[in-house]
């Protein structure tokens, strides 16, 4: 790849991209993301009661698991998105997002958010809803904060004129269903309902976080870079439009399938059961769109890294998509409800699929926006090797981990038999975690040393300077 290829898709007007602000979006969400890493470290080590940190009450397991999860999902996913958006909204809408200060405002303002919801976990200050906890005093301002982004990014597109590309469709709804779903989850079990009915309320809110905040953005991105990256145009247009459509009216009705066998009644829990299965068909169209239009192209998967990091993620896809047509049956959950399998569910969904689709961006993006090319492409290729094959060890050593768990609980044997039963399969998970661990270090290595031959380096250009 020569460096004037990797310039060819610039639009003739530079200035629309604020390029400099996608970089600090794609670092910050690198930093949170091993933040995130290891905070899952000390929770997977005081499983395997090896916990370093034993008594000290600001590194307790507890509280740097929600950061665990908070971090991956408004430090990691959330960072990684906004620099998306910059990059993908104004070259598909020719125009600038609404304004650029607001921009810089929002970046800084995004990270006081996630810094200030891990300073609150830490002293104790948790919000009692799972994935929203985020203490009180912070959500009027993520709310705040969610409702600018809309505004900055929504305002260049409802300027078209005429139809829409695809991907412009899930980015539009994920702005408003995402200011609506934070409201929804933050707000409403904390002041307005309770006991069952804000359990349905947390159900459909950690639900949605998923469903209507990560997949329209992943899919909108999808949409985008597939087509440039293998130069033909998506599979299937309709197809892509019956995702969008079925997305929106079936993902809002399933929260519930998270609390099956609770107290909440049983026909709303049919309801998100019956829900559920819509969404595997949905789900579906833009996993056969990527497969229909990988067709004929298959080498890319060999010569192209971004492409090969889009596929795994598809493929850990239909996983958890088959995952989720076993999960939501009222027989298998009686067998793996709060065991390890959901958890091994958890990873592959959000570092699996979304995870591994937004690294491959990067991959893509980064030579592009550092004006050169990765300065080792075999770092690269670590990179990619290492988090794809971590992961997927951690995931099927976590299912397993869940039905032996099951099978336990089902025999009536102690709890503690099933704790033991756990012991080597969350060894392993510390090792799977090292080799993703390992491969984000390799990453940072290559982009460190990409950024030192990169024009944009002053100190770079500073040396080029010299006299031989
Ligand atoms: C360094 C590697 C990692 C290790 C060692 C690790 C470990 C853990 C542990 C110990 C838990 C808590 C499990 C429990 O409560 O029984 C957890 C939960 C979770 N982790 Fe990780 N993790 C790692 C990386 C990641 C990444 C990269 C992501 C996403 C991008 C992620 C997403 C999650 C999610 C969503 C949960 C919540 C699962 C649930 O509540 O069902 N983890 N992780």
């Amino acid at each position: 790849m020569t460096n004037e290829s990797l310039t060819r898709d610039v639009p003739p007007n530079r200035a629309l991209i604020e390029e400099r602000l996608v970089v600090w979006y794609f670092l910050a969400s690198i930093a949170y993301l091993f933040i995130s890493m290891l905070g899952g470290f000390l929770m997977a080590f005081q499983l395997i009661r090896h916990n370093p940190f034993n008594g000290i009450e600001l590194l307790s397991p507890g509280r740097w698991r929600m950061i665990h999860t908070n971090a991956i999902a408004y430090g990691f996913l959330a960072n990684a998105f906004l620099g998306n958006l910059h990059w993908i909204v104004p070259r598909l809408t020719l125009r600038p997002v609404f304004s650029r200060t607001l921009s810089y405002l929002i970046f800084a303002a995004w990270q006081l958010v996630v810094l200030s919801t891990a300073g609150g976990i830490l002293m104790g200050e948790a919000q009692g809803l799972e994935w929203g906890e985020t203490p009180v005093w912070i959500d009027p301002v993520a709310q705040l904060g969610l409702g600018l982004v809309a505004v900055n990014f929504m305002a260049p597109i409802l300027k078209i004129k005429g139809p829409m590309y695809v991907t412009l469709w899930y980015f539009l709804a994920a702005f408003v269903w995402t200011f609506l779903t934070y409201a929804m989850g933050n707000f409403v079990p904390q002041y307005f309902v309770c006991g069952t009915s804000a359990g349905a309320v947390g159900g459909l809110f950690i639900h949605d976080l998923v469903g209507l905040f990560v997949t329209p953005l992943g899919w909108g991105s999808m949409y985008f870079f597939v087509p440039i990256l293998l130069r033909k145009p998506i599979w299937s247009h309709g197809m892509s439009m019956v995702g969008f459509w079925g997305l929106a009216f079936f993902y809002p009705l399933q929260g519930i399938h998270h609390f099956l066998y609770t107290p909440i009644p049983m026909f709303l829990q049919y309801g998100a059961i019956v829900s559920t299965i819509a969404v595997e068909m949905v789900v579906l169209t833009v996993i056969v769109n990527f497969f229909g239009t990988l067709k004929g192209s298959s080498r890319a998967l060999a010569t192209n890294l971004p492409i090969r990091w889009f596929f795994t993620g598809m493929v850990f896809y239909a996983i958890t998509c088959a995952q989720c047509a076993l999960q939501t049956t009222l027989t298998f959950q009686a067998l793996i409800h709060f065991s390890d399998w959901v958890v091994g569910h958890a990873h592959l969904v959000m570092f699996g699929v979304f995870g591994q689709w937004l690294l491959g961006v990067m991959t893509y993006l980064f030579p592009r926006l550092l004006k050169t090319e990765w300065a080792s492409p075999k770092l690269c290729e670590w990179h990619f090797w290492l988090s794809s094959v971590g992961l997927f060890t951690m995931a099927l050593d976590l299912t397993l981990a869940g039905l032996f768990q099951g099978w336990s609980w089902a025999a009536l044997q102690p709890w503690d038999a099933s704790v033991e039963i756990s012991q080597p399969f969350w060894i392993v998970r510390i090792f799977a975690g090292i080799a993703m661990f390992a491969g984000q270090v390799l990453f940072c290595v290559n982009l460190w040393k990409t950024w030192q031959q990169s024009p944009l380096n002053k100190a770079s250009l500073k040396s080029e300077a010299l006299p031989a």
